[in-house]
């Protein structure tokens, strides 16, 4: 199995997706939202490209049985019904829902990698259960940063470096390494026992605590948590 990580988070060239297991990781925080919120009961979740296109989504749903969620800014959108906090996502908020979220990159990232074999949701609340997932699977992996904005995102190749720690660890047959996913596997290496701190020194992490989401960094550190993987297919997240 070859392991590589998109450290921008540009379009991959499809054909190479055809084959391969992408995981989707954006710690802070939107697939942290959506695993705490398949977690707690929520049936599917449809990732939007944009708040106008969520909005046109939910119009097609019998009202009462769609939550809107999501951020602009980080903040929740005027008219959703809830923002990118996981902690909102609680299952009497959400249990027996559809959602449809809509947050700057993180449900943008899913749409990139639409082509993929199979795409998987993660963060550290599912870690150890993505690891085992893409160890099952044993098709060559990509791990898609969704990133800020385009930029490089600290907490998300953080993330997928303990990702690439654990297959290598749990694996039996030999695994390969870009010089990508070596470099992603290393800085893990040096934030492993303080993520926190990793989440102060990010670009994003800094910009959650000035607006007010410090209470998010603490919790989107949490490590397996939950052992669900959710999956990206169609359109639409949810459980296999
Ligand atoms: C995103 O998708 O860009 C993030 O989750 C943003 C945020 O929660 O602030």
């Amino acid at each position: 199995m070859e392991i590589d990580i998109e450290l921008f988070p540009s379009p991959p060239d499809s054909g190479t997706l055809l084959d391969r297991t992408v995981v989707v990781i954006d710690v802070l925080r939107a697939t942290s939202v959506m695993v705490q919120a398949i977690s707690q009961g929520a049936l599917e979740i449809l990732p939007s490209v944009s708040v106008e296109e969520a909005f046109q989504m939910a119009k097609v749903f019998p009202r009462g049985s769609i939550l809107l969620g999501g951020e602009r800014e980080s903040k929740k959108v005027p008219g959703f019904d809830l923002g990118n906090s996981p902690k909102e996502y609680v299952a009497e908020r959400v249990r027996g829902k559809k959602l449809i979220l809509a947050t700057t990159n993180g449900t943008k990232a899913f749409h990139l990698v639409s082509p993929g074999k199979e795409i998987l949701v993660g963060s550290f609340f599912n870690i150890g259960a993505v690891a085992k997932r893409c160890l099952e699977s044993d098709r060559d992996l990509l791990i898609f940063p969704s990133g800020d904005e385009g930029d490089f995102s600290l907490e998300d190749t953080i993330c997928g470096g303990m990702l690439i720690e654990l297959i290598k660890r749990k694996g039996k047959k030999s695994i390969s390494l870009t010089d990508a996913s070596y470099s992603a596997q290393i800085l893990y290496q040096r934030f492993k026992d303080n993520l926190l701190e990793a989440f102060h020194l990010s670009h994003h992490g800094k910009e959650l605590i000035n607006r007010g989401f410090e209470d998010d960094l603490v919790y989107c550190a949490q490590i397996d948590i939950t052992n669900i993987v959710p999956e990206f297919k169609a359109g639409v997240i949810r459980i296999k």
